[in-house]
């Protein structure tokens, strides 16, 4: 079966090898259910060597699941989440966020994606109102929506001004692997170490076939969490089969492997893509997503052959997306049609 290159994004992609056979290894017999089997036991121990001894790793199926449950329990209906308006649980998660935790999101302008303490201090003026939303979650998603990275130190800033007015900060790590194998640094340096409380950790986009990790970094937050899980109706009775997946995808740091291919090929792409007529590279690529404006002609005709998505329809700017099974081949052939269509346009 032959399939044409995808640029739409990394969830487009099949599953890695390596988590396909540990699937196929974790199918033999029966295993206890619902978490109790010794593959889940030895991936959450393994969440504990990655991410220091305090990370309490929970699975689940989706990063939409991850971030919403993770969220939930961190806060009562009367607080507040501030985030990004860019944020993916702000945007692209169909209110799920407000209608599971039943509180506000408190959605901030950024230029990149990206969050700062200075641009959340303003947010604070109703500390302590009972007529306000009270602030009591930052969440940032590392790397971003408009693949824009945070660095460590960026993160610790946030995570010292969530502590000093007594808020917490969540991280959507749905691509942290690539943010990491960006950053050339390990993952805990970017999470645990950089004082973040609590994470969604993102398996899909980097090579699994389905699941996520809500890792808590403070026993309080994964106290009552099973039971938030069972409710928010993403406790799989089968979780051998996730814990499987990440026992490959943490070996051996498959993930930098998967995640740094990723990058390299949006590298690639944006380079052959920079001095193409009709073509401007709205940002340079810092994990696996490039953007670029095109003529609103150049993409429909493109969009007939390749999968991608219109990212702004207003500015005319397409996001084109790279995967751990993107080639260098694949990037070159697209690279070249899009110059083609660009140059036929002008
Ligand atoms: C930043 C971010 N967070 C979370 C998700 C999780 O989405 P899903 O619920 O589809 O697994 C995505 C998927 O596109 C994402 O881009």
């Amino acid at each position: 079966m032959t399939h044409a290159p995808c640029f739409a994004s990394d969830n487009y992609a099949g599953v890695h090898p390596r988590v396909m056979a540990a699937l196929a290894a974790a199918n033999h017999g029966p295993a206890k259910a619902y978490g109790d089997d010794e593959l889940t036991q030895a991936a959450r121990a393994r969440f504990k060597e990655v991410l220091g001894d305090s990370a309490e790793a929970f699975f689940v199926f989706l990063g939409t699941g991850a971030n919403v449950l993770a969220l939930q329990a961190m806060t009562r209906p009367h607080h507040a989440v501030l985030c990004a308006a860019s944020a993916h649980i702000n945007v692209d998660e169909c209110g799920a966020p407000e209608r599971h935790l039943g509180c506000k999101l408190m959605h901030v302008d950024t230029p990149d994606g990206k969050l700062t303490p200075a641009l959340l201090e303003p947010f604070l003026l109703h500390h302590g109102n009972e007529h306000h939303n009270q602030p009591r979650v930052i969440s940032i998603a590392q790397a971003t929506e408009l693949g824009t990275l945070y660095t460590a130190a960026e993160i610790r800033a946030l995570a010292d001004f969530a502590h000093g007015h007594g808020m917490f900060l969540h991280m959507d790590g749905a691509r942290l692997g690539n943010a990491a194998a960006a950053l050339g640094c390990e993952l805990r340096e970017i999470t645990s170490d950089a004082g973040v409380d609590a994470l969604s950790f993102g398996g899909t986009k980097n090579g699994l076939m389905f699941g996520e990790a809500v890792v808590f970094f403070r026993p309080e937050f994964a106290q009552d969490f099973p039971f938030i899980r069972k409710q928010g109706m993403q406790l799989c009775s089968k979780m051998r089969f996730i814990a499987a997946q990440f026992l490959a995808l943490l070996d051996d740091s498959l993930w930098r492997v998967n995640a740094g291919n990723a990058n390299a090929m949006a590298r690639l792409l944006a380079d052959r893509l920079k001095d193409a007529p009709g073509v401007r590279i709205t940002q340079s690529p810092q994990t696996n997503a490039v953007f670029a404006a095109l003529q609103p002609e150049v993409i429909d005709t493109l969009q007939r052959r390749y999968a991608f998505y219109t990212w702004d329809h207003e500015q005319s700017v397409v996001r084109f997306m790279t995967s751990f099974a993107t080639t260098e081949a694949e990037v070159e052939a697209f690279a070249q049609a899009v110059r083609k269509e660009a140059l036929t346009a002008k």
